[in-house]
Order: C-alpha cells, then sequence, then structure tokens
C-alpha cells in the first residue's frame, strides 16, 4: 500500500518510539514536563521567539492563537483557502466570534495591496475590527506552494503599522524553508505568533507548537486549558518531535525530489489537465474534463495506492516519510497506465 493521502498517516520509526518511551516525564499542566519544556524552548528559540507552548493539533494551535490575537467581532484576514477558515469546522468562529475577510491568493498566497484592500477602517463602526492577517506557508490547498519572504515582509509591515496581529500558520514551514534554502530565523522575527506542526511532513504522531512572546504564550497556555488541551505527561509527545527536528528536516528533500517525480509525470499526460506547480511535498492535478476525481482515486485503491479526491475532478497526493523511491516509481508506474 502506497499512502499519498496526506502526510499525517505516517507511523513514528522505531527510532522515534524509543525516543518516546526513554522520555522524562512530568506534569506538562504544572509546566513540570521537562521534555515538553525542552520541545517548546527548542522551537521558541529556533524562530526567534521568547517562548512555546505545545498543543495537540495544529488546528488547536491556530485555534488558540487567534483566540489571543482577537475579541468577538473581529475579522481575520487570511487566504479563501486557509486552512483556519476550511478546515477548523468554523472553530473560528465558535472560538474566538470572529469573521473573515477572504483574499482570493495566488494559490494561497497574497499581496500587500489585497491585505490593503480587505482591511476595513477602524473608523467605519458598521465594519467588523481588522485584527488579524494569517498566512499559510506552505499552503495546503495551494498545492505545497511556498511564500516569497519580501512579499510576506511587505505584509506584515504594513499589517504592524496598522497595529495588526500577524499569524502564520506554519503547519509545513520546514517544508517551505527546505525548498527555499531559508533559515528558520528567517520568518520567525517577522510574525507575532506561529504554529508549527511537527505531525505532518515531520513525522512525529502528535504535535504541534504554538510560538511568540512570553505574554502571548501565558494567554495561549490558559486559553489551551480552556479548550481542554492541558495534557499531563506530554513528554510521551513532545520526545517525537525532538527526535523529529534532529532526524527528519533534511530529508524532506527526499520527499520534495519525489512528488516533483510524480507530478513530470502526470504533466506529460493529455488526461490531465492541469497539474500544480509542485515545491515542496504534495501534488494537486486536475483530471481532463468529464473524468472524475472520485473514480480515478478508486482505480488507484485497486492498485494499492491511496489519494485524496478535494475536488470533483482534482486530485491530491503528498509525500512523507513513509513512502520510498519504491513506493515512488510504483506510484509513477500505475499512473502512467491508468492516464494512457
Ligand atoms: C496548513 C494546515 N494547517 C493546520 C493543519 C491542522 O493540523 P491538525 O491536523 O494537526 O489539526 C493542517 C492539517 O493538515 C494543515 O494542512
Amino acid at each position: 500500500m502506497v499512502d499519498l493521502r496526506s502526510d499525517t498517516v505516517s507511523q513514528p520509526t522505531p527510532a522515534m518510539r524509543e525516543a518516546m518511551f526513554s522520555a522524562a516525564l512530568g506534569d506538562d499542566v504544572f509546566s513540570e514536563d521537562p521534555t515538553v519544556n525542552a520541545l517548546e524552548s527548542r522551537i521558541a528559540s529556533l524562530f526567534g521567539h521568547q517562548a512555546g507552548l505545545f498543543c495537540p493539533s495544529g488546528t488547536m494551535s491556530n485555534q488558540i492563537a487567534l483566540a489571543v490575537h482577537t475579541r468577538p467581532g473581529d475579522e481575520v484576514i487570511c487566504d479563501e483557502g486557509a486552512h483556519i477558515y476550511r478546515y477548523e469546522g468554523g472553530g473560528l468562529m465558535a472560538n474566538s466570534g470572529c469573521s473573515v475577510k477572504l483574499i482570493p491568493g495566488d494559490r494561497g498566497r497574497f499581496t500587500k495591496d489585497q491585505v490593503m484592500a480587505a482591511y476595513n477602517d477602524p473608523a467605519e463602526l458598521y465594519s467588523a475590527r481588522t485584527s488579524v492577517v494569517s498566512i499559510e506557508n506552505t499552503c495546503n490547498r495551494g498545492g505545497g506552494s511556498t511564500w516569497d519572504r519580501s512579499t510576506a515582509t511587505e505584509i506584515v509591515t504594513y499589517a504592524k503599522s496598522l497595529g495588526l496581529s500577524t499569524h502564520m500558520d506554519g503547519a509545513r514551514i520546514f517544508n517551505a524553508l527546505i525548498a527555499r534554502n531559508e533559515k528558520p530565523l528567517d520568518w520567525g522575527p517577522l510574525f507575532d505568533s506561529m504554529s508549527i506542526c511537527l505531525s505532518k511532513g515531520l513525522g512525529a504522531p502528535v504535535g504541534s507548537v504554538l510560538i511568540g512572546s512570553v505574554e502571548f504564550v501565558a494567554e495561549a497556555r490558559r486559553v489551551r486549558k480552556r479548550m481542554g488541551g492541558g495534557m499531563r505527561q506530554a513528554g510521551l509527545l513532545a520526545a517525537a518531535g525532538l527526535h523529529a527536528l534532529d532526524h527528519h528536516v533534511e530529508r524532506l528533500r527526499d520527499d520534495h525530489a519525489r512528488a516533483k517525480a510524480v507530478s513530470d509525470v502526470l504533466s506529460r499526460s493529455s488526461k490531465v489537465e492541469m497539474v500544480m506547480p509542485v515545491e515542496t511535498n504534495i501534488v494537486i492535478y486536475v483530471l481532463a474534463k468529464g473524468a472524475s476525481a472520485k473514480a480515478h482515486v478508486a482505480r488507484l485503491q485497486e492498485h494499492g495506492i491511496l489519494a485524496f479526491a478535494i475536488g470533483p475532478d482534482r486530485v491530491r497526493l503528498v509525500f512523507h516519510l513513509d513512502v520510498d523511491d519504491a513506493g515512488t516509481e510504483y506510484t509513477t508506474t500505475i499512473l502512467t497506465s491508468l492516464l494512457a
């Protein structure tokens, strides 16, 4: 079976399980878990932030960040395909009482001019108060597209000049850094908060770390408790994250190369209308007119390849630690024959 539905499906490696078993533990609600504390401060300092908070999921770290940055009735600016809006169960509205101003970006990326147009003048009392600009890097619905740092810097500079908070959904930030040969410190200091997932390409079973200032994280810790995300001997899970940082970052290049190899095969098929440019580990393609993504995914499954239909004619493949060269070659062979 080659499971390309998501990079969240990977299993912890034997070495990662070993690290988890031998982790030193404590009660993290009392901030006494040494492994959680080590993970939080390691990720925070890697990205030039003061403090971190280990959360059960990327969804929870995004939701906590937005709850801390906003008040009910506020509005968050993000791309129309943003995970915080489309895939977090309406959490922004339910948890924070906020609305969104959606920008039609270029595969998830938008510009300062678009943010300027989306911003509500606070003097207009009938409009929701704009309080946050959130960007996602890499952009999931954009096919793993990455942001250009100068575009993001322009947006952040503008947002800060208006007193807005800035958040990055960095569920796959390490993929973006590897793809662009950038460093965590190139990005971290731009944002008031970042959520960084361990359970996607990095291959840990659970977890996301939310980073920001000491004051931000103190408030985030309160919100995490309120949401039921206060975990106890969570070092068992944090140990997997520390192991992933040591062993699974550089190897993301392999996932990117495998994704590119498969996209090259897809681009040559006349039964594929469009393949999004592949920058990282995600391949999104649109089947030629009339073909059903569901039927195509079912055919792939008959050959032991799992994929996601993310639209009527749109399919997503995601490469990760449990897909090797043999799995990639097998996938290209099957795709070549199904789409001949
Ligand atoms: C861009 C992005 N942000 C956030 C999340 C949420 O992560 P989780 O599944 O851990 O809640 C995901 C999940 O795939 C994602 O793709």
